[in-house]
């Protein structure tokens, strides 16, 4: 893997996750507006200081397809607003049942069951809301670009991916299984994440394609890696309770196949990823960036 080494992605992900929390604030409902433990559980959850990888992720794929940023942003929210419903519910008793979520307690200890399930769905819902604020393009209708969030967020992919985690805790689990659930359970929303932003700046079907099989390697790289920061790290770097997966008898790559092995298979994912942004002739230098840091992330 080559790379600029210039490229300050410090600076660049800090300068992004600041605009996307603003947009974010800007779109949310109120603290104050009614039902006000409703949005005050919203918010505590997205904004308790997630890394932002999928909406950086829309705007880096923007970026290099020539795009400013503007009409990839509604998009960049409403992937945050997904992954943070999805964790909401991750985290409730009846899953993977987790007290820490973002170095903090989680929503159902601080705001009951009910309602950190009702601000998960309210989330969930408001991604549609703010998507619907985007516009389309002579080659991705408005319609397209929805379509592709349903897709991903749906019974097919994000969630198909939960059930089949939940339904394999505990149970031996072959490879192909196991890459199963990762497709599913996340590497559709980062390879969604990285196609909206794409599809926001027009971009051309090799573009296009070129993006998809990006955020699919990414996406694939990213899972096996929060497998092994589980059983490496510790709860305070994490801020998500570590050890949780062996606890639980989850699935997950370190325990199929070793520590070392899962290393290698998420140091080969990306260097897919890597080579995916051939065509982008060195345009993609925040991609680039982000794909070699996601591997050596330690949280
Ligand atoms: C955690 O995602 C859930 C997974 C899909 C592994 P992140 O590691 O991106 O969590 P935040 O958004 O930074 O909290
Ligand atoms: C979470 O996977 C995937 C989704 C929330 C869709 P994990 O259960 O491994 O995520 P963490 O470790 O709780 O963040
Ligand atoms: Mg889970
Ligand atoms: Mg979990
Ligand atoms: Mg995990």
């Amino acid at each position: 893997m080559s790379g600029n080494r210039a490229f300050d992605l410090k600076k660049y992900t800090r300068q992004r996750a600041k605009q996307v929390d603003r947009a974010l604030g800007q779109h949310l409902p109120t603290a104050r507006t009614k039902p006000a433990t409703l949005h005050q559980a919203m918010r505590y959850s997205l904004f308790a200081g997630g890394k932002r990888i999928r909406p950086i992720l829309t705007l880096a794929a923007a970026e290099a397809c020539g795009g400013s940023g503007g009409n990839a942003m509604p998009l960049a929210c409403a992937v945050e607003c997904i992954h943070t419903y999805s964790l909401i519910h991750d985290d409730l008793p009846s899953m993977d049942n987790d007290d820490f979520r973002r170095g903090r307690p989680t929503s159902h200890k601080v705001y009951g069951e009910g309602i950190a399930i009702l601000a998960g769905d309210a989330l969930l819902t408001q991604a549609f809301e703010i998507a619907a604020k985007a516009r389309g393009w002579p080659r991705y209708r408005h319609a397209t670009l929805i379509h592709e969030i349903t897709e991903t967020a749906g019974s097919l992919q994000l969630i198909a991916g939960q059930v089949a985690d939940l339904e394999g805790e505990g149970k031996p689990i072959t490879l192909p299984q196991l890459r199963y659930i990762h497709e599913r359970k996340t590497s559709a929303l980062l390879t969604c994440s990285v196609r909206l932003g794409g599809m926001s700046a027009n971009c051309t079907p090799s573009q296009l394609k070129a993006l998809t099989h990006f955020g699919y390697h990414v996406g694939l790289a990213f899972q096996v890696i929060d497998d092994i920061l589980d059983c490496t790290q510790t709860t305070e770097q994490l801020g998500k309770t570590a050890g949780k997966d062996q606890a639980a008898a989850k699935a997950t790559y370190p325990a199929i196949v070793g520590l070392e092995k899962s290393k290698k298979i998420a140091e080969e994912l990306t260097t897919k990823a890597f080579a995916a942004l051939k065509p982008f002739k060195g345009k993609a230098l925040a991609l680039e960036a982000l794909a070699k840091y996601l591997l050596k992330r330690d949280n």
